[in-house]
């Protein structure tokens, strides 16, 4: 099955994309850290995979997310959002929604929807929706999609720097994962860095190299790791999140954070079945056998390590409200609407659809187990600012 994936990859990744990844790789003279790799695959202006203007995202496209299943999981979200968004909106002055990895725009739609419903008409009129998108040709067409529903309470920007309201709730799906990561193996009772080598057997393919750790700020990150583990143990590391976190909490004042993704909780990263790590690259709804086949045909991404985000947060000023999965959110966030329905009487076709996107999100055994959510916040007023989930 995978086979005929990567035959798919080579076929069509472009040949300049390759020449201009290999020559990455002799300047770093033979050895690419994985990170830097996984950046151009993903993030290349030209070639990289989320640059491209084709569909990524969705039936036709080469993997779902949560946002993709329909405007039910928008509809959850905005509810639950709603009571930080009031609580912030007691200390006046402009309020935020801002979102990074909007991609097609759809969870910004499909919030600002269900928040005119469900806010009072002042505190919605003061919110903005904000997606930060530092890619030129993504930031235009979210700035088309928006256009084309109003647009007057959306706003796109490259940058967190560019924002000058600091105070907001942020919501981010499927980010982190997609976040370059360096990747670390255990070996012959060492941790080394995976880099991206040229000796593939092909000219220009690309083969995997065990390095050894130099660089500083990689070594502290190995001196808190185990060292009883099965040889050949491979795991993930972000070292995009110091910065990422940082720039956020320079930019906002008061911030409520909600974090979506599927990843692991402290027990999990180390677990014996995860031994060969978490990346995986897939093209059309499949998983590839080789995650260096097909630089920008691809799309990588990595389990999140939320126990890292947490304390990375934390350094960066904010703190932990709670962790849980969709299931326990989404159910929580559902109570009143399912309330309604339920005095509504016969569900209409429309609700009924609404009603089968919100068993797939949240059934433990469809996407509300596999996706965890972390919460955090800096500086928010004294209340009840979240939904206490358990
Ligand atoms: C897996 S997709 C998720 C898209 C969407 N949130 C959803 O759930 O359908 C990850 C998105 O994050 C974006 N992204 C990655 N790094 C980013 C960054 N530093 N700032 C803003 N967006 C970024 C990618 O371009 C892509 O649109």
């Amino acid at each position: 099955m995978t086979e005929q994936v990567d035959d798919i990859c080579v076929r069509i990744v472009n040949p300049r994309f390759l020449e201009l990844v290999c020559s990455e790789i002799k300047a770093a003279g033979g050895a690419l850290p994985f990170d830097r790799y996984m950046e151009l695959a993903l993030y290349h202006p030209q070639f990289g995979y989320y640059t491209h203007p084709g569909k990524r995202i969705g039936k036709d496209g080469d993997f779902i997310t949560s946002v993709s299943t329909g405007r039910c999981f928008g509809m959850l979200l905005a509810r639950h959002l709603a009571t930080p968004i009031r609580r912030l909106a007691v200390s006046g002055g402009d309020l935020l929604l801002v979102e990074p990895g909007a991609e097609s725009g759809d969870l910004a739609v499909d919030m600002m929807n269900e928040l005119a419903r469900v806010l009072p008409e002042d505190i919605y009129n003061r919110l903005c929706y904000v997606a930060c998108e530092p890619i030129l040709s993504k930031k235009k067409s979210l700035m088309e999609r928006f256009e084309g529903v109003g647009g007057g309470r959306f706003r796109v920007i490259s940058g967190w720097q560019e924002l000058t309201a600091s105070r907001g709730v942020l919501i981010a799906n499927e980010f982190l994962d997609a976040m370059p990561v360096k990747r670390l193996r255990w070996r012959n009772g060492t941790w080394l860095e995976l880099c991206v080598g040229n000796g593939g057997e092909g000219e220009n393919e690309f083969n995997e190299i065990e390095q050894l750790i130099e660089e500083q700020e990689l070594k502290s990150v190995i001196d808190s790791l185990p060292v009883t583990l099965e040889d050949g143990f491979t795991i993930e590391v972000n070292m995009g999140l110091e910065r990422w976190f940082d720039d956020l909490s320079r930019a906002f004042e008061m911030l409520y954070c909600c974090l979506i993704d599927y990843g692991l909780s402290v027990d999990e990263v180390f677990d014996p079945v995860r031994k060969t790590g978490t990346l995986r690259g897939y093209v059309r709804h499949r998983m590839c056998d080789s995650l260096l086949a097909a630089p920008g045909i691809t799309d990588l991404t990595a389990h999140v390590n939320f126990e890292r985000v947490r304390v990375t947060a934390q350094s960066a000023g904010f703190e932990a409200i709670s962790f849980t999965d969709q299931h326990r959110l989404l159910v929580n966030a559902a109570k009143s609407w399912l309330l309604e329905i339920e005095a509504d009487g016969l569900p209409d076709a429309e609700t009924v659809k609404l009603l089968q996107q919100f068993k797939s999100l949240s059934h433990p055994a469809m996407m509300g187990a596999v996706f965890k959510v972390l919460e955090m916040s800096k500086g928010m007023p004294e209340g009840d600012h979240c939904v206490s989930i358990r």
